[in-house]
């Protein structure tokens, strides 16, 4: 289409608009872009924008507003904005910031070249937000992507889910799942360029499904057809997590023990409005069927406090939950109305110091229990896959349990080191690599070791 424009992507948010703004880079490559590093020398600038909480919005308007000084020097920049705040809140973007030339939702991509075509041919902002109906077909792009070591393969868009809170459905619209073989044939593909472990996304990917063929049997498939060292998945709903994908995670050695299983909340009133389908009760049973199987396992999850109506009791309902499980790490939110979501027509009760108070109690909490996980780890002998390089000259490796470790010595990035821990935080550890023969116990030296026995 042309061979001269510039663009540089900035992408906020989750692991699906990261790969969203991967994808897009591929796609404008394709059609003649040049990608570029430097916002100062591009002719278009995107920002991929989240809608989650406010925070997140008002974080990516701020950029684009501190973006547009490149207008001065620049004033046939086009500046866009797509992802998932370009899809719920296109009139706040034209109000907050209408110098904005472009504005696309979560299913536009394919056509992201066209768009921008006709937005740096019109004095007019350009608007392309409808979802649409019909699959979005999810390129299975390979070159350029974050590093080289991970590699991220979105399975699926949208999501059906309507957690009573969460802006998702509206901003991604249903969901749609790719085709098996596409995704495998991904995982290969990654394998073959040496990547050394591969996430499956998705905002719900327990919902994955190809005709008969299940996300766990998919999960199976691409374990061993891809024979990818370490195979992840995010984000599991706890209502549909089954016996047969805990019997997948179990029998393949490829796919790493460590889960992420949001839970939002420890209380059974809470969680019923929020529409979560699953009560604190029945979330404990699956984790202890979890930790039954895959007795190493490591369980994440994402808590939110302040919700309407959240009182004392089911607060402490929270934090009973975080204790019990006990969880490796917590992502922890502050409730955040969305408009348009069907929380905001529940009164709230809180004010805002006492959100930030709860949220502080349930920080330290969830830094407690991480922490008293990780003293555990000391002095244990692990297998750590080097990611790169830390800010200090060091390595920054990862676990199979997804902990991060710090190791001062620099090592290749893609090679698996043995490691013992030598300090713990409540999430990351540091490690030093392991001497031979030394009397460190030796865990999950292997991940061909079977699982049952890394206790
Ligand atoms: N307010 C606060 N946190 C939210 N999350 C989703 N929607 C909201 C909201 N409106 C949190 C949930 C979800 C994570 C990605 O973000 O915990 O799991
Ligand atoms: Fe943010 Fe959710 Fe959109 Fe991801 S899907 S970018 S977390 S709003």
């Amino acid at each position: 289409m042309n061979t001269e424009r510039t663009v540089h992507i900035i992408t906020y948010g989750c692991q699906m608009n990261l790969r969203d703004g991967e994808v897009a880079g591929d796609i404008l490559e394709s059609a003649g872009f040049t990608l570029s590093a430097e916002p100062s020398s591009a002719d278009v600038i995107i920002v991929l924008t989240c809608a989650v909480r406010e925070h997140a919005s008002v974080r990516a308007l701020g950029r684009i507003k501190d973006l547009s000084r490149h207008l001065r020097t620049n004033p046939h920049l086009l500046l866009a904005m797509g992802g998932c705040l370009a899809q719920t809140e296109v009139e706040r973007i034209r109000r907050e910031a209408p110098f904005v030339g472009l504005i696309f939702g979560t299913g536009q991509l394919p056509d992201l070249p066209r768009l921008i075509e006709q937005a740096l041919n019109t004095e007019e902002t350009v608007l392309a937000t409808e979802i649409a109906e019909n699959s979005f077909h999810l390129p299975p792009t390979t070159g350029r992507r974050r590093g080289a070591v991970n590699g991220f393969i979105a399975i699926m868009r949208g999501c059906n889910n309507c957690c009573s809170y969460c802006i998702v459905p509206a901003a991604r619209g249903p969901e749609h799942y790719r085709p098996a073989q596409e995704i495998i044939a991904e995982a290969e593909n990654l394998v073959q360029d040496g990547f050394k472990q591969v996430t499956l996304i998705g905002q719900n990917v327990n919902a994955w499904s190809d005709g008969g063929l299940s996300f766990a049997e998919l999960l199976r498939q691409t374990a061993r057809r891809s024979g990818v060292p370490r195979l992840r998945f995010v984000t599991s709903h706890p209502r549909s997590l089954n016996d047969e994908l805990i019997e997948v995670m179990a029998d393949e050695k490829n796919i790493c023990s460590s889960l992420h299983l949001p839970l939002q909340s420890g209380s059974n009133k809470i969680l019923q409005a929020m529409g979560r389908g699953y009560t604190a009760e029945e979330y404990l049973l699956l984790v202890r069927r979890l930790q039954k199987a895959i007795p190493n396992i490591t369980l994440t999850t994402d808590l939110m406090v302040g919700f309407p109506q959240e009182n004392e009791q089911d607060f402490s309902d929270t934090l009973r939950m975080v204790q019990e499980v006990p969880f490796d790490g917590a992502f922890t939110f502050k409730y955040s109305p969305r408009k348009g979501t069907r929380a905001t027509e529940i009164s709230e009760i809180l004010s805002e110091a006492e959100k930030v108070e709860r949220l502080q109690a349930l920080i330290a909490k969830t830094q407690e229990v991480g922490l008293r996980q990780n003293q555990k780890r000391l002095g244990v002998r692990y297998l750590a896959l080097i990611e790169g390089a830390d800010r200090r000259g060091g390595s920054l490796g990862r676990l199979e349990s997804n902990h991060p470790i710090i190791i001062a010595e620099k090592l290749p990035p893609g090679t698996f080191v043995e490691v013992v821990v030598t300090g713990v935080t409540a999430w990351t550890l540091r490690g030093k690599p392991a001497e031979e023969n030394s009397s460190e116990e030796i865990i999950a030296l292997h991940t061909q070791t079977p699982k049952a026995q890394h206790g």
